[in-house]
């Protein structure tokens, strides 16, 4: 594919701002802060190498605001009531910027939430799932971690961060409190109106507060947890689905100023074996295409597993499988707006760069191992074992244990 016939080469309009092109880093936790949830040489290296690779949009991973609800050992903190860490989220933003100014920068923000640790934090949730378990917290903890989002917020935008993804999928807290499984008889818990509290009343409250359409306000969102009681279920023991829910939620956020939703949905990191999950992404992104106005950009997620084409998807010729041909005919049938690599983007970080400037055949594909995920869920250092020694080294010394 030539760059200059692909949509993926065109700037769009977010917000206020605008993304040089139609390629976005997804949010890729990798374990390489500390137990104090500080900066590192890692992280830094990491950030600005997704930098120079030029993205319309990089997500910076999934952090979170208290150390007590950290979902990994080595999670990243930012902490609103913490003048150092606020100091040193300022110099790393600004180190970025330095690299290339014309990235947007959006920092995902979460609690744990049932994510959260029983060994090295503290496991909090609404209602506790078989198998995972959690102690329930109370309205006033819930209210307290409102505050938090919002003044986490208002530090991002007070430091230059163009952006903050409110964390409402994948399992963290606001993802399990709007769960039908959340069926307990409290403020936040029962009829839709009480689980659809916390993201609206956060989402409000931040685009009030930060009232600069300069600073985009959004979320992830996992249209469909895939199991009973599940985010975009029929009813809290059913795992059938049903998007009433995951619908009228995109829309109330939007109505309170979102200008972007990032689609999630179950298998959210889809493996090689069946690569055919992808097309349920592309489905749910059209959905919330059409469910939102046109100027409220929707980022299609998971397409690393396509790569270059190199996958056992069926029914096609080669040229129809890879990840440019499905990212720009997306776009072109107004599927999404924009498009997200994850995994990809850990075997390659300078992906857009080499598409935009016409080195495609240098470009290191992933290969949908998974081994990156599975080092980040035994909380080891993160990175793509198939291209960095290094990773591999860590994988096979975890294999060990
Ligand atoms: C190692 C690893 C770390 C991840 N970290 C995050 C994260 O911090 N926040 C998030 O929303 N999703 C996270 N995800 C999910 C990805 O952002 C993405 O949704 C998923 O990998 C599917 O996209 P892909 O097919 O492009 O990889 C992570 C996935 C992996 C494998
Ligand atoms: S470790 Fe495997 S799945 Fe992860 S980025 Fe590398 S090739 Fe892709």
């Amino acid at each position: 594919m030539n760059k200059s016939d692909s949509i993926l080469s065109q700037p769009i309009k977010i917000g206020n701002l605008t993304a040089t092109n139609r390629f976005v880093i997804n949010a890729m936790e990798c374990g390489d802060s500390n137990e104090k949830g500080e900066f590192t040489p890692s992280v830094v290296n990491r950030y600005k190498k997704l930098f120079e690779g030029n993205a319309g949009i990089v997500f910076f991973e999934s952090v979170t605001l208290q150390l007590e609800s950290k979902a990994r050992k080595n999670q990243l903190l930012l902490n609103p009531y913490d003048p150092e860490n606020i100091e040193n989220w300022r110099a790393f933003v600004k180190d970025l910027k330095e690299v290339n100014p014309n990235v947007l920068l959006i920092v995902q923000i979460n609690h744990g939430g049932e994510k959260s640790s029983d060994v090295f934090s503290r496991k909090f949730c609404p209602k506790p799932v078989f198998g995972i378990g959690g102690e329930m917290v109370s309205e006033e903890y819930i209210d307290k971690m409102i505050d938090s989002f919002v003044d986490a917020s208002k530090v991002l935008y007070d430091i230059g961060v163009d952006g903050v993804d409110l964390k409402y999928g994948h399992g963290y807290m606001i993802c399990n409190i709007l769960r039908p499984y959340n069926d307990r008889d409290w403020k936040y818990g029962g009829s839709w109106e009480n689980r659809s509290r916390v993201p609206f009343e956060i989402t409000e409250r931040v685009r009030k507060e930060i009232p600069d359409k300069n600073f985009l306000v959004g979320s992830k969102i996992t249209m469909w947890e895939r199991f009973p009681g599940g985010f975009g279920t029929a009813g809290p023991d059913t795992p059938v689905l049903d998007l009433t829910e995951p619908l009228d939620l995109i829309k109330g956020l939007e109505e309170r100023g979102s200008d972007f939703f990032m689609e999630s949905c179950v298998p959210s990191i889809p493996g090689r074996n069946y690569p055919e999950f992808v097309y349920d992404h592309f489905t749910m992104s059209k959905i919330m295409k059409e469910a939102v106005k046109p100027e409220t950009v929707i980022i299609g997620g998971t397409y690393s597993i396509l790569n270059n084409g190199n996958n056992s998807l069926g029914y096609l010729p080669p040229e129809q499988k890879s990840l440019f041909y499905w990212a720009n005919k997306n776009i072109q049938d107004n599927y999404a707006d924009m498009i997200a690599i994850g995994r990809q983007s850990l075997a390659d970080a300078l992906l857009p760069q080499k598409f935009l400037t016409g080195r495609e055949e240098e470009i290191n594909w992933c290969i949908g191992c998974n081994i990156c995920e599975k080092l980040l869920h035994s909380q080891n250092k993160v990175g793509c074992v198939t291209y960095y020694k290094e990773y591999m080294d860590i994988y096979k010394q975890s294999q060990k244990k």
